[in-house]
């Protein structure tokens, strides 16, 4: 592969990474979710302030940037997925001026920023949907959306009944009423998520246009990238016709063929990529791709998307043979379409590791031990704010949640959203926010102090001094070269739980997923999630680098 050459910001100091890859091969980035990093005005969420404040925290991590969820003018129906403005700042989280210092703050400390971009849907109150609402049934303005007349149930009933079966991935049917209270206008608009939150019609080329020149704005200003919200979902199949029967809820998406994968969406991808290869150095695409690797891999073919989430390990147990088969799944996907993986293990959607690989003790040591083992696969990783400290999920009281997920009868999210614990002194939140303040938007529990960053940079055994140093020998790695963006994965499973990954000729990752201890593969061990306590022997929940030539 030929060296590119050393990606400078717009006229800054040049940005770190391999001098033998794209920066994004071998980048760990850690995601913020904004409303529960950092307080910097007291109102109990998360702002800009706040997360300028904590950014000297981030680069200590050694990580190569950031992504944000979004913090764009929204009236947070979902957190901030419905956005009113996609050129804007919420007042919530501060002003551009805010970003503008954030984004130069950031690039000074070595740091890429990446921002959610929200392409399948709007906010209701987005002033494109409140034309189109106003402008009736039959405008050009409704064909910005997907406004349909509703069927009926009889005669007596005109369009009392949605347009089609089709689910919300939060629950209840993905049709309102355009106007509830209407006899002249019996339209019915289309949200696959909440009713605030309507659908783009794709098929109308004013709406990429629309986001070509979003895209634009954010790029022109030195943004460094974009994750693409559900990235999959944008067009739906013509006609909107029914599904076989209606999807269950969570799986809407990838049980839906007719809203997921439609082939036209991998056209927007390429113009994305075209625009973003305008610039210098280019802006990298990731995208949330929720569909099998073999379908996800398509994103990422070389004129489209750089990444896309490899998803598969948050839906499995803690389990060898299951990892090693969904590891070799994404292998032959990188194999077929030349994007490594690009490893996760959480983030604001999905249950804590912690939590989810058992809970307690035995789940902590898990999700250290994995945090490891996906630091060391080839291809790039996100972690999750918090991950990095081993936080479980919280059972947020019923009377506390805000996820529309969990009002329109769905699981909540809100686990694992919680604001984040700074300091081990419960006052201000545990540093949450910086000063005397309303309480956070979502209660923090009991206990939670002991997981504080401050504690943990002072304990040399904590989860955040493992996970620094993993990401340093991991740089170190790349800069050796020994890592390579070239590299491959071969999975397998030896002694019924030990999962193992070949990367490269000569490295080798491998965590012990069973509850015996297991015989540890020969070759030098660069490093482990704990302490190797026997001579030749992997105890169970560990994880170890080992180099074998
Ligand atoms: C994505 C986001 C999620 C949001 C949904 C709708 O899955 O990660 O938080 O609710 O899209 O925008």
């Amino acid at each position: 592969m030929s060296a590119p050459a050393p990606a400078t910001h717009d006229g800054g100091a040049p940005l770190p990474g391999p001098a033998t890859a794209e920066w994004w091969q071998s980048a760990v980035i850690y995601q913020v979710y904004p409303r529960s990093f950092a307080d910097g005005n007291g109102d109990g969420v998360g702002d800009l302030p706040g997360l300028i404040a904590r950014l000297p925290y981030i680069a200590s991590l050694g990580v190569d940037g950031i992504w944000m969820t979004p913090f764009q003018p929204s009236p947070q129906v979902d957190q901030g997925y419905d956005v009113s403005d996609y050129c804007g700042v919420d007042p919530l989280f501060g002003t551009m001026e805010d970003f503008d210092r954030l984004l130069e703050l950031a690039h000074s400390l070595g740091l890429r920023i990446l921002l959610d971009v929200v392409p399948n849907h709007c906010s209701s109150e987005h002033p494109l949907f409140q034309q189109a609402l106003a402008a009736g049934p039959g405008s050009r303005e409704r064909e910005l959306f997907h406004f349909v007349e509703g069927r009926s149930s009889g005669p007596e009933s005109p369009s009392d009944l949605p347009p089609n079966n089709w689910q919300s991935v939060f629950g209840g049917q993905a049709w309102s009423r355009a106007t509830p209270d209407s006899d002249t206008d019996t339209e019915w608009y289309l949200h696959l998520f909440s009713a605030g939150q309507p659908d783009w019609n794709w098929r109308n080329p004013e709406v990429g246009d629309y986001f070509e020149d979003v895209l634009r704005f954010w790029f022109d200003k030195g943004v460094d990238g974009l994750r693409i919200d559900v990235a999959h979902a944008l067009f739906k199949a013509e006609g909107l016709p029914d599904a076989p029967s209606a999807s269950p809820v969570v799986d809407g998406l990838r049980s839906n063929p007719l809203v997921s994968d439609q082939e036209e969406v991998h056209e927007v991808y390429r113009r994305w990529r075209r625009l973003a290869e305008q610039y210098q150095p280019q802006r990298l695409l990731v995208g949330e791709v929720n569909l099998e690797p073999s379908r996800a891999a398509r994103y990422t073919r070389g004129d489209e998307m750089h990444q896309a989430f490899a998803f598969a390990f948050v839906r499995l147990g803690w389990d060898a043979v299951a990892w090693a088969a969904v590891g070799t799944e994404l292998e032959a996907a990188r194999t077929l379409h030349g994007a490594a993986p690009t490893w996760a293990l959480e983030n604001h959607d999905i249950v804590r590791s912690a939590t989810r690989f058992g809970g307690g003790r035995l789940g902590a040591r898990r999700a250290r031990a994995a945090l490891v083992a996906l630091l060391g696969l080839p291809g790039s990783a996100y972690i999750y704010q918090g991950q990095e400290l081993g936080l479980p999920e919280v059972d947020v009281p019923v009377d506390s949640r805000v996820d529309p997920m969990w009002a329109r009868g769905g699981v909540t999210r809100d686990g694992a959203r919680v604001p984040l614990p700074w300091a081990e002194n419960p006052s201000l939140t545990h540093g949450f926010s910086e000063r005397e303040a309303a309480g956070p938007w979502l209660p923090v529990p009991e206990g939670w102090g002991d997981y504080a960053v401050e504690r943990q940079q002072q304990d040399p055994h904590s989860v955040l001094h493992l996970a620094t140093q993993a990401i340093a020998l991991r740089r170190r790695l790349w800069d050796e070269g020994v890592f390579t963006a070239d590299d491959g994965g071969t999975w397998r499973v030896e002694e019924g739980t030990l999962l193992l990954c070949e990367r490269s000729p000569g490295f080798l990752v491998a965590l012990a997923m069973g509850a015996e201890r297991v015989k540890l593969p020969a070759g030098v061990v660069l490093f482990s999630a704990f302490p190797l306590a026997e001579d030749g022997w992997l105890q169970p929940d560990n994880a170890v680098w080992i180099r074998r030539d």
